[in-house]
């Protein structure tokens, strides 16, 4: 019975302990103390973008030494991976999301946050003009900003192509509003099909889902599978089975950048999940209730749907463009701004670019930007380090012809000492390292290519999914965002979508 009493009570104090101490970190994080103010003598740096590149930068940068001004038509960071789940209704829009403040209110110096989009970068001027674009709007709204270093990461938008059709009518899988879009749509359809009198072949139509583009985008929405299978079978059952994915990919198979074993593995468990793969399959246009394709015999056909969702890659933004247009001699790659090893801007002084808007010879990854990122905080330290050293270098050499004798000689080895200490800074070029590569494809299985020992493993299924899951979580920036998702996870399990 003493053990048990023991037990017990070591049990309710390690568990009232850890209570504690979630409880302390969580208010700390909430509630943080106070910044240094901005200060005119340092060098000030404007972030435009709050995605990937941006909020990896900010995370690590040191901004002691610095001036920082974010402007980002989104207050807040998206972790983009876990986008789909949220389309589907697994996770809550708000697990996925970090407000900017909360990452640069722990900062040392406090860091201005504006909610605008940056609609002019002038390298020459070293300005950035932004406007405030959302619904609501002040008397002031539209503004310029000198920068003494520019972080351009402002990603890339979607690319249609130009194709008739997709800019008004299909889903996109890049923003929330996409994912949130996507959700309201497919329950719209289901609803729709549902109503008293509907015909089979409408009923069919609107259960269809095309999703274009066989990229991990376009994989990891077949998510949507897990819904139908986990949800409508038991909530809609004279509908659920008649519900149809297509995915639809212009190559000779889908996820290019993965081995073959693995695009084999997706292939066949989409033949499982009665996922239709069309590959050599190009959509030509997007209809309201049907999509228009070019079959693999070059045939055109129109296919009925009730909701398509397009994911078919990235293109630069215009601000880019516009930008490029400044360094036509340099600045000529479409896939975007190209950059030194250092990730700065060709053509432009004071700029480095970092993310899906460069045209590197690395994918537009999360992965590559939050190294991009990561990197830069670690290039501001140095110009940091470097810049007062310079200044105390002037310093030293201004008050050396007014010192005496034996201050002369100590302010000599002073300068001497400064001197070596500045040759030492060292800024070393970006290098990448790849992780690997993970996608989830849905019926609890997901696919890892991890890089080992200078070849690769590949691996698919269920044990997969949950290193999956678990490489995800502990990826997410805050804890804030880690105990939601845990939590979402649980709930959808429990109680489903
Ligand atoms: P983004 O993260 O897109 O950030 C760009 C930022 O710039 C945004 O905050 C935006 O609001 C802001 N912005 C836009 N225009 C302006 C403007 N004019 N002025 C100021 N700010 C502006 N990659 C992986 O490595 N692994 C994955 O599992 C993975 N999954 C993905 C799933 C989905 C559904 C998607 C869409 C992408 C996925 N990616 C993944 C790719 C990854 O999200 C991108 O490569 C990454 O977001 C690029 O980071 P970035 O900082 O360059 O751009
Ligand atoms: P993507 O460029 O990788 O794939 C787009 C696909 O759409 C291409 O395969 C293209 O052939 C196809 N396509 C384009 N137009 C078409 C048409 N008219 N008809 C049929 N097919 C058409 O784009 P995606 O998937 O959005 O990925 C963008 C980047 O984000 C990639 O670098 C990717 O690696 C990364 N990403 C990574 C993820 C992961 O690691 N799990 C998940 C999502 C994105």
């Amino acid at each position: 019975r003493s053990f048990l009493q023991i037990l017990g009570r070591t049990t309710l104090v390690s568990v009232l302990g850890s209570a504690g101490v979630f409880y302390y970190i969580t208010q700390k994080e909430r509630h943080p103390g106070q910044q240094l103010p901005h200060d005119p003598e340092k060098k000030t740096i404007v972030i435009l973008g709050s995605g990937w590149g941006a909020t990896s930068l900010l995370k690590t940068l040191d901004t002691t030494d610095y001036n920082v001004v974010v402007i980002s038509p989104k207050n807040y960071f998206l972790f983009t991976p876990l986008l789909p789940s949220v389309a589907v209704g697994t996770l809550s829009p708000k697990s996925i999301l970090q407000p900017t403040r909360y990452l640069t209110r722990h900062k040392k110096r406090a860091v201005t946050v504006i909610e605008a989009e940056a609609k002019e970068v002038d390298p020459i001027n070293k300005t950035v003009t932004f406007e405030d674009d959302s619904e609501i709007k002040g008397a002031v709204s539209h503004t310029t900003i000198p920068y003494d270093y520019c972080v351009y990461a402002v990603g890339a938008e979607v690319q249609t192509f130009g194709i008739p059709g997709v800019q008004e009518k299909a889903c996109f899988m890049k923003e929330l509003t996409d994912a949130e879009s996507m959700q309201r749509r497919f329950k719209d359809c289901i609803e729709t099909a549902a109503f008293p009198g509907q015909n089979p072949s409408e009923i069919d139509r609107l259960l269809h889902i095309v999703v274009v583009g066989g990229g991990p985008t376009g994989v990891e929405v077949s998510e949507i599978h897990d819904f139908l299978e986990d949800d409508l079978k038991s909530w809609y059952p004279e509908l659920a089975g008649r519900v149809r994915i297509s995915l639809v990919e212009a190559l000779p198979s889908v996820l290019p950048m993965f081995s073959k074993q693995l695009i084999d593995y997706t292939e066949s468990t989409f033949k499982e999940s009665k996922i239709d793969v069309l590959t050599k399959t190009m959509v030509k246009e997007v209809k309201d209730g049907s999509v228009i394709l070019q079959m693999p015999d070059k045939s055109i056909t129109e296919v009925p749907c009730g909701m398509v969702v397009w994911a078919g890659g990235n293109k630069g933004r215009k601000i880019t463009q516009d930008l490029m247009a400044n360094f036509p001699e340099v600045q000529n790659n479409k896939r975007g701004l190209t950059v030194d090893d250092h990730l700065r801007m060709a053509g432009a002084d004071g700029i480095f670019a970092i993310g899906d808007c460069t045209s590197t010879s690395y994918a537009p990854t999360a992965q590559v930007a939050s190294q991009q990122g990561a990197y830069l905080a670690r290039v501001f330290a140095q110009l940091a380090k470097k810049g007062n050293l310079e200044k105390r270098l002037i310093s030293l050499s201004q008050t050396i012809s007014t010192a005496s004798g034996e201050e002369k000689a100590q302010i000599a080895n002073d300068i001497e000492s400064a001197k070596s200490q500045i040759s030492k800074v060292k800024i070393r070029p970006f290098h990448y390292s790849h992780q690997g590569s993970l996608a989830y494809i849905g019926s609890d299985k997901a696919i890892a290519d991890l890089p080992f020992a200078n070849g690769n493993i590949a691996s698919g299924g269920v044990a997969t999914y949950l290193f999956w899951r678990s490489a995800y979580l502990s990826t997410l920036f805050s804890l804030r965002n880690r105990v939601l998702v845990a939590n979402d996870w649980i709930i959808t399990k429990i109680f489903g979508r």
